[in-house]
């Protein structure tokens, strides 16, 4: 397919006006929720409670991109919220496929994330149990970093899989995402495009989400 999504990731947000911050946002595909722990990354946002109150505030679906140890054990709790995706790492998994399954059966489309370091070739048997792929493109735990373009080859090297295979799974990116860097993720492969800074950063948001799928789409 040749949709782009564009998905803001409120970790960029101001956190005590999230209401107002997500009306900002109205022109986004998905919002991107960024869930830590301050276990398998060393930041702390936020948990079901808060997921929740968003979901329930939200004009856009919820992408949320969990960063946090044991996914086995509370990835299905945000499904369960109504999260339209619910993005876990594979570093962190246990029984990755299982989850994905449960995932999918709760309603929710099941996503899977890899760190920078991490190889994608263990994903490629793994294409059909997932209906989304994160390639990170900074050291997940912070926003604000820089675009790491090493990880492109990766992409890269997933994006022709996936078509080989003939799979319908987004590829997602996200990290130092911008005006200057969101080009090269797309023509490496990426199709979906998590931006935090980028957005929030700009005085006009919704026109900032306009700007990026400008670029993509040239
Ligand atoms: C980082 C988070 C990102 C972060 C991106 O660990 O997963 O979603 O918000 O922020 P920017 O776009 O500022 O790099
Ligand atoms: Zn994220």
């Amino acid at each position: 397919e040749d949709a782009i999504r564009i998905n803001p990731s409120i970790l960029a947000a101001d956190f005590v006006n999230m209401q107002a911050e997500l009306a900002r946002i109205a022109g986004a595909d998905f919002v991107h929720v960024d869930v830590m722990d301050n276990h398998f990354v060393p930041n702390l946002t936020f948990g079901t409670q808060m997921v929740g109150r968003i979901q329930a505030t939200s004009p856009v679906p919820l992408d949320v991109h969990l960063m946090i140890t044991n996914p086995d054990r509370w990835a299905p709790g945000y499904a369960e919220l109504g999260a339209a995706s619910v993005t876990f790492h594979l570093e962190a998994a246990t029984e990755p496929v299982a989850l994905a399954r449960r995932l999918r059966a709760i309603g929710a489309r099941a996503g899977v994330a890899v760190k920078p370091a991490t190889p994608v070739e263990g994903l490629f048997d793994l294409l059909d149990d997932f209906d989304q792929i994160l390639v990170m493109t900074v050291e997940p735990g912070f926003g604000g970093q820089s675009f790491m373009p090493e990880t492109m080859p990766k992409l890269r090297r997933l994006a022709d899989e996936a078509k080989r295979r003939g799979s319908s799974v987004w590829l997602q990116v996200d990290g130092g995402i911008g005006e200057s860097t969101i080009a090269q993720a797309a023509e490496a492969g990426a199709d979906t495009f998590v931006a935090g800074s980028a957005v929030f950063g700009a005085g006009d948001p919704d026109a900032a989400i306009r700007g990026l799928r400008d670029i993509v789409r040239a």
